[in-house]
């Protein structure tokens, strides 16, 4: 689909207002702050099309799945993010007319999702069917500054007539999912009240039992001096509302102010949540919404200070980039370890809000590159609290002696999907995270961390690729059956390259950062041995495993196999399917994908992405050349991780070409499925794609290396990132590659396999064609 999105270098831009698109737009025009997020849904009624969505970080219900919770070792339940309660509403009525954008005549329509700022604005004129005419404007955010605030201002002003308006801001608990098992609502009233010019709601989760306190306090303004209105109270259960009325004129501004908490009892014991919520609306009323948004303003400037990227020459691109960066810290700031990054964020139901894979792989990078060092460790913590939880859903699989097995999909560690395939056969998922601990410490060098939590995990993780693998007396190596790599149009393999790779990459580095811990802490270390009861005899078990692996390859083609009889499948390549076919997964059955050799997302490919520096040039373009013309690229996660290495294969064309599938992905509603949220996850890929890919970013021996080259269409890029002690400004020009230190300390970085010493507070220009 061709954008609507207006260009423009930080803003989101939509004009007139067309309700085909309007749930895109919500998924688009969605605000958060890590603690809450809100879809681009309107304050006033609106009875077309629509996904209400407003989503509070950790608060899920266990819904009963419908398919296959019978099998044995299956989850009883799939967990959904929930809907909560709508904080924004506010009914407006003239006379007896309720404005409604489905039933009025709409011009002047035009949102702006201001992410410089971090504040969605929107305004329109709506003439209603008795042919009143208004113009309204409406302001919100999810204060980064305060997590728990956000606030609304709302203004009308009638164009042509006088008479009565009536505004009811309402705070509504009687919400449901979309995507609910059983079509039943999962919030039940526990409280409310109206005190004056505040209200509360409390509601809780059926089953899980959280509770989920929303306060708000109204104030009402004519032409700007504060009116001092009593209001009706509107009351139904889950639901009050604030009726105010007012005697308008032509062109008399009345202007609605809404600040808002949402409280859960995550964070507050049940009985002091409504007490607790009482004092964020009167600190946040106490600021005015002026002084709010004044704030939210520059605690956005400034984590643009250290994560932008700039592109000149290339508004478009611009544009996406900041948006894929903006949703990123508008889904998870890494203040709370209990936290994670659903793939749609936010944004919508999709995906339910759980935990992939997507973080490690994918998003750690980011949050590494960009956000201050505990941020991406809090990701880690995430893991390392849920082991227990790992190691028992290992042992319901019949794993045992403390080995883990991380969910697919989670809310709070326990696996929460249950389709076999993936559930059961998409094991590399563990590998993941033993990965993002490698990254983790190659990037911040911060060893205690293996020390006081990764240690234990990493065994965990080994502790299960050593039972899962088997001797197979045939090969006389260790092989891998029944699993399902990345590539999920494929399940119940055997041997899956990557993740028998993987498997034995996990042991490996187990072994090292054992040795690691030994030397540095070696009274630590054996309190951790003893606690996991470790056997030596493990070290040597493991080594065996890494020696007599097996790994399917092709000698005569040159490639790893995607997995054992992968070249028996009918060989045929992407761009000889109609494109009437595609996506396959919406023209086809099933039966037809796993039986075809069309690959989803990287696998192979993954794996070398991964471990890069194993393979030299040749064999990495043989595995690109042979497996990316196979990909459909049917998830989100895939352009990013082709680009990567396209770039590293010097194939700048091919880069840039797989870069833009992954950049206006959403803006520009590529896989026709923004309505039902962002691709927050496969954000992170986009950034890497950048990062990783045009500028040739990698960690190595403590340093940074960059190889950039400049795609043809961009003037220039720079991006900002942290790396351990230093804030970097780094800057890809057509004729050099520029480094700014906007820190104390200096470092030694290599360009273009050069070394140089950069100093503090100082710049590095080395002059290249790119
Ligand atoms: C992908 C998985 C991914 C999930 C969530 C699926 O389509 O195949 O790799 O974890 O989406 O993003």
């Amino acid at each position: 689909m061709r954008s609507y999105i207006k260009a423009d270098e930080w803003s989101i831009i939509e004009e007139g207002f067309d309700a085909h698109l309007n749930k895109i737009s919500e998924s688009i025009f969605s605000i958060g702050n890590g603690r809450m997020g809100q879809r681009g849904n309107f304050e006033e009624t609106y009875t077309g099309d629509t996904l209400s969505g407003n989503y509070i970080a950790g608060i899920y219900y266990p819904d009963k799945t419908r398919v296959g919770w019978w099998k044995n070792g299956y989850p009883e339940y799939f967990a959904k993010v929930l809907n909560a309660t709508n904080w924004i509403g506010i009914e407006i009525k003239v006379e007896d007319e309720i404005l409604d954008l489905a039933k009025a005549e709409v011009s002047g329509f035009k949102r702006i999702l201001n992410m410089r700022e971090g504040y969605l604005e929107r305004n329109f004129i709506a003439k209603l069917k008795s042919g009143k005419m208004l113009q309204v404007k409406s302001v919100r955010f999810c204060s980064i500054v305060s997590d728990e605030t956000a606030a609304v201002h709302y203004s009308i002003k009638p164009i042509n007539f006088e008479g009565k308006l009536t505004l009811m801001p309402f705070i509504n608990g009687d919400v449901k999912n979309e995507d609910s098992n059983y079509d039943e609502k999962f919030w039940e009233p526990v409280y409310d009240e109206v005190n004056g010019a505040e209200a509360y709601l409390k509601v809780r989760t059926k089953k899980t039992n959280f509770e989920v306190c929303t306060g708000s306090q109204i104030e009402i303004y004519k032409n700007g001096k504060r009116l001092d209105l009593n209001a009706e109270t509107v009351r139904k259960e889950k639901f009050i509302g604030q009726v105010f009325s007012v005697n308008v004129k032509v062109n008399e501004e009345i202007a609605l102010i809404k600040i808002v908490a949402n409280l859960s009892s995550e964070n507050y014991p049940k009985q002091a949540l409504l007490g607790h919520t009482k004092s964020a609306i009167a600190k946040a009323s106490a600021k005015g919404f002026d002084a709010l948004l004044k704030a939210q303003a520059e605690a956005w400037i400034a984590k643009w200070d250290d994560s932008d990227i700039v592109i000149k020459g290339d508004v478009a691109a611009q544009q996406a980039i900041r948006f894929n960066i903006f949703q990123l810290f508008q889904t998870y700031t890494g203040k709370d370890d209990r936290l994670n990054i659903g793939p749609k964020g936010f944004t919508g139901e999709k995906y339910r809000g759980s935990t992939y894979w997507d973080t490690e792989a994918y998003c750690v990078p980011f949050y590494l590159a960009t956000a201050p060092q505990e941020v991406s460790r809090n990701l880690l913590i995430y893991r390392y609290k849920q082991l227990g939880k790992a190691i028992e859903n290992a042992e319901k699989l019949g794993f045992k002696n403390g080995a883990a097995l991380y969910p697919m999909v989670t809310m709070n560690g326990e696996e929460c999907h249950n389709e076999w395939e993936i559930t059961f056969e998409e094991i590399h998922r563990n590998g993941a995270i033993a990965f993002a601990i490698f990254n983790y410490i190659r990037y911040t060098g911060d060893v205690g961390y293996l020390i006081d939590y990764g240690l234990e995990v990493l065994i965990g993780i080994a502790r299960f690729w050593k039972q899962r693998v088997n001797w197979s007396v045939d090969k006389q190596q260790y092989v891998m059956l029944g699993v399902t790599g990345p590539n999920e149009y494929e399940n119940n393999v055997n041997n899956n390259w990557y993740t028998n790779t993987l498997a034995t990459w996990c042991m490996k580095y187990a072994t090292e950062v054992a040795e690691i811990v030994e030397a540095q802490q070696p009274k630590k270390y054996n309190n951790v041995m003893k606690s996991l009861s470790f056997d030596p005899q493990e070290f040597k078990d493991w080594a065996d495993i890494i020696e007599h692996m097996y790994y399917p390859i092709d000698t005569e083609k040159g490639i790893f196999l995607q997995q054992d009889g992968y070249l028996d499948k009918e060989q045929i390549l992407v761009k000889d399917l109609p494109l009437s076919e595609r996506p396959i997964n919406q023209k086809w059955s099933w039966d037809r994908i796993l039986r075809s050799c069309f690959i989803k997302q990287a696998d192979v490919l993954q794996g070398i992405y991964f471990f890069e520096e194993n393979y030299d040039l040749e064999t990495i373009r043989k595995n690109f050349d042979f497996y990316e013309p196979r990909t459909v690229h049917e998830s989100s996660l895939s352009p990013c991780v082709h680009s990567i290495l396209a770039a590293k294969l010097n194939d700048k064309a091919r880069a840039y070409e797989l870069y833009l599938r992954t950049a206006r992905l959403d803006l520009d509603n590529y896989n026709n499925d923004t309505q039902d949220g962002l691709h927050i996850t496969s954000m992170a890929g986009t950034w890497m794609s950048v990062v990783e890919g045009f500028a040739g970013m990698r960690i190595r021996n403590d340093q940074l290396y960059f190889n950039p080259f400049l795609p043809d269409k961009w003037e220039s890029f720079s991006f900002t990132i942290g790396f351990r002690v230093a804030t970097l400004k780094i800057t890809v020009e057509r004729t050099s590659i520029q480094i700014l230190n906007k820190s104390e300390a200096g470092l030694s970085i290599n360009i273009k396999s050069q070394s140089y010493e950069l100093a503090g507070s100082a710049m590095l220009k080395v002059a290249c064609v790119l």
